[in-house]
């Protein structure tokens, strides 16, 4: 099997870099033409790594892709999962080369949607490839990639719900997370939730001459800045009512456990060129950024920001504030929690007006799963160390959808690294990952099939 890799090894590299080339964007109308080529160029590959089927399905929005390698309906059927679109690439000036035109340096792939997703779904394939070549596939495969992933996967949701009987299977598996460091293997068994808003606070009728107003007037940037500074308190706890209620507090030991995976402050500051971390008292770093939630403004603007000072009270301002997520808060119930608090707390000289955009629900895995287990074999045995489980920080809103719609675990098998810079400029994915990954896969298929088999 290894030689088999071995032998494809430029190949399997060349074609992820013609994947990379095509930019595939959801966000922006711009490429839906280069969305349509990137599902072809994902059709084809999975016809040709030799699946019985592979379709294009049109939907709403991006088209979803889906294949199928069904060998022996006694088998298990293990479903794969990733997202063929990406992040924009902006702010392109940043990049060190364009962000479509892969190059590899110091053993990594730089391109945009090297690491996430098209790099890790990539492996699946080549792994599929792989199997099927050296006739090793010891379960039944089902592979759907999707276009949408980065835009909240609203559509997808109604495809798998439409298409229940077609992704039957016992399990998911999902490389579109991260290990801790290629020496220390992990397995992410859980995910964020998320929840998006989009906020307008408007003064008067019309921006207004500062010097004639000012002082009199509502200032609707001065406003919001208030607004969103008073959403958490001197302890970096969130104060919207209801926030916490449903929040699943960790026992003593689960928390030990957590903080127990390696973790270097000193480095993770000097990593980032920051002198201290921010964040909720009394939780560790770690914790903050997995198991608590969070509130954070992506984005502000209003008013004059053109060259030189204009003196002048903006009529209106905005932001865009997203909320991370963690069991067993519900998407839909804290953007109704936000809107209300958000709406009581705006001062009667401005209007405010709360648009929700995506969300997702959180989720979570146990370790003790056939799936989690042949998981944990596969990594032991290709890193050479037990991988340890972490709760990941990141969202993947379609994961606890198919634990409501097809009643199964997804199992988060990712292969990223910090590093690796998603959604930032100059994002990349080490040949290291890549390879390793096409290695561990069919080691996940062995040992899933072993288990199953052995529990029968
Ligand atoms: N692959 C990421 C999620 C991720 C990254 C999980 C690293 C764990 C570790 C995914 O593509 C992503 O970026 N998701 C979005 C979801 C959103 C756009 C609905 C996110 O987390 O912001
Ligand atoms: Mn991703
Ligand atoms: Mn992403």
């Amino acid at each position: 099997m290894n030689k088999y890799i071995e032998d494809n090894r430029g190949r399997f590299l060349d074609e992820l870099l013609d994947l990379l080339r095509i930019p595939s964007v959801s966000a922006d109308s711009k490429f839906k033409g280069d969305m349509l080529k990137a599902a072809e160029y994902v059709r084809d590959s999975i016809s040709k790594a030799g699946a019985d089927t592979a379709e294009i399905y049109e939907t709403a929005g991006h088209p979803v892709v889906y294949g199928e390698k069904i060998i022996d309906p006694d088998l298990p059927t293990v479903l794969i999962y990733g997202h063929y679109d990406v992040q924009p690439a902006d702010p392109y000036e940043l990049w060190n080369s364009p962000p479509f035109e892969p190059v590899i340096k110091n053993e990594r792939i730089y391109a945009r949607g090297s690491c996430d997703d098209k790099g890790q779904f990539y492996m699946h394939i080549k792994a599929l490839e792989t199997m099927l070549a050296t006739d090793s596939l010891a379960c039944n495969v089902k592979i759907m990639i999707e276009g949408e992933e980065e835009i909240g996967s609203s559509n997808l949701g109604t495809f798998v719900s439409e298409n229940k009987e077609m992704l039957k299977c016992d399990t998911i598996l999902i490389s579109d997370t991260s290990i801790i460091a290629n020496d220390v293997p992990s397995i992410e068994t859980g995910l964020r939730g998320l929840t998006y808003v989009e906020v307008e606070v408007v003064g008067a009728n019309r921006d207004l001459h500062s010097g004639v107003y000012g002082g009199g007037v509502a200032n609707p940037i001065n406003v919001l800045c208030e607004m969103i500074a008073s959403l958490k308190d001197e302890n970096g706890h969130i104060t919207i009512p209801g926030f916490y209620n449903n929040v699943e507090e960790l026992t003593t030991k689960q928390r030990d456990a957590l903080n127990a995976a390696p973790f270097d402050l000193e480095e993770y500051k000097k990593d980032l060129h920051i002198n201290d971390v921010l964040g909720e008292k009394g939780y560790t770093t770690i914790e903050r950024t997995s198991v608590r939630p969070t509130l954070d403004v992506n984005g502000i603007w209003g008013g004059y920001i053109g060259e030189g000072a204009k003196t002048v009270l903006p009529s209106k301002a905005n932001a865009k504030i997203s909320m991370r997520l963690v069991p067993n808060q519900n998407d839909d119930a804290i953007c109704a929690l936000f809107s209300k608090h958000f709406e009581s707390i705006a001062p009667a000289s401005v209007k405010v007006k709360v648009t929700p955009h995506h969300g997702g629900l959180p989720y979570v895995t146990p370790t003790d799963s056939l799936e989690y287990k042949a998981a944990e074999m596969a990594m032991e045995e290709s890193f050479g160390i037990k991988p340890i489980p972490t709760r990941g920080g990141g969202s993947i809103p379609i994961v606890a959808l198919f634990e409501q719609e097809l009643g199964r675990k997804s199992i988060l098998m990712g292969f990223g690294l910090d590093i690796d810079a998603l959604h930032s400029p100059n994002e990349s994915y080490g040949l290291f990952n890549y390879y390793k990954g096409i290695e561990t896969i069919p080691l996940f298929f062995k040992h899933y099939a072993a288990l199953r088999l052995a529990k029968s």
